[in-house]
């Protein structure tokens, strides 16, 4: 591992467009669940996360919905970022160009000091009026969330995460597709790569000519389309760059 990390700092101490694609994983250190990885898959009262995280429960429950979501903001709030946060963090001073997407809504890395963070599904601590479309900004530890109902129009607030069944919010995927596109490098971290477009853009990266670095404790999908997977924890890993 010690020859692959230099030999990589070598690598990104020559870049200057970076872009990093973080997932569940990164977060798994601060005491978050992951949606899969060793063979499970998350489940809530009996009913497997993709159903009740989906468009179609809003439409049929959405009070069950918002129970899910305020039991995950329950457990997100007495959870810190860890130092792979804190290490994208310190990244978006030391490069001329870097963007950090993630899949993730937990809010961790905003918590770490990341700026201008490409949310593609959106956000555990955001409600929005699928009516008029204002959204609300709740603190990470207000839990239950509140308000329930829009003060403009008085239809009830669903979260703002992109649940399955729906689109990626269309200017975020457009800016990580472009960045994508342009970097030099790009970094998968702690996702299983599964759920598109967004594992799709460590292919757009790789297209176009980007190394790619992938860090995971288990091989993904992706692994055999890396140039360099180093297998281990992002939290023991990313302190070790720069
Ligand atoms: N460091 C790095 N990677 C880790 C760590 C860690 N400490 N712990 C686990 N992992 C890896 C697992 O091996 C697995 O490959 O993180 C990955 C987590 O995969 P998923 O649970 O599938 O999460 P993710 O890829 O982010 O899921 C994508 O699917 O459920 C939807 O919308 C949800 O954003 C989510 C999307």
């Amino acid at each position: 591992m010690e020859r692959k990390l230099s030999k990589l700092n070598k690598i990104i101490n020559m870049s200057a467009k970076i872009c990093v694609l973080t997932g569940a994983g990164i977060s798994a250190e601060s005491g978050i669940p992951t949606f899969r990885g060793g063979g499970n898959s998350a489940v809530w009262k009996g009913m497997p996360f993709e159903q009740i995280s989906s468009a179609r429960m809003v439409r049929e429950n959405l009070d069950a919905v918002w129970e899910w979501f305020d039991h995950r903001r329950g457990v997100y709030k007495d959870c810190q970022p860890n130092a792979a946060h804190f290490a994208l963090a310190e990244w978006q001073e030391k490069f001329e160009d870097f963007t950090l997407v993630t899949q993730n809504v937990d809010g961790l890395h905003s918590r770490a000091g990341s700026k201008n963070i490409i949310e593609l599904h959106g956000n555990i601590n955001r409600a929005r009026c699928e009516k008029c479309g204002r959204i609300y900004q709740m603190k990470f530890d207000e839990v239950p969330h509140q308000p329930d109902f829009c003060e403009n129009c008085e239809t009830k607030l669903r979260p703002d995460v992109v649940l399955f069944g729906e689109m990626l919010p269309v200017e975020a995927f457009q800016i990580a597709e472009q960045k994508a596109r342009e970097c030099d490098i790009f970094f998968i971290i702690g996702t299983s790569a599964l759920v598109y477009p967004a594992a799709g853009l460590a292919e757009i990266a790789k297209f176009s000519g980007a190394v790619l670095v992938e860090i995971n404790p288990e091989e993904t999908s992706l692994t055999n389309f890396c140039d360099h997977s180093l297998r281990g924890k992002a939290g023991d890993i990313l302190p070790n760059f720069l």
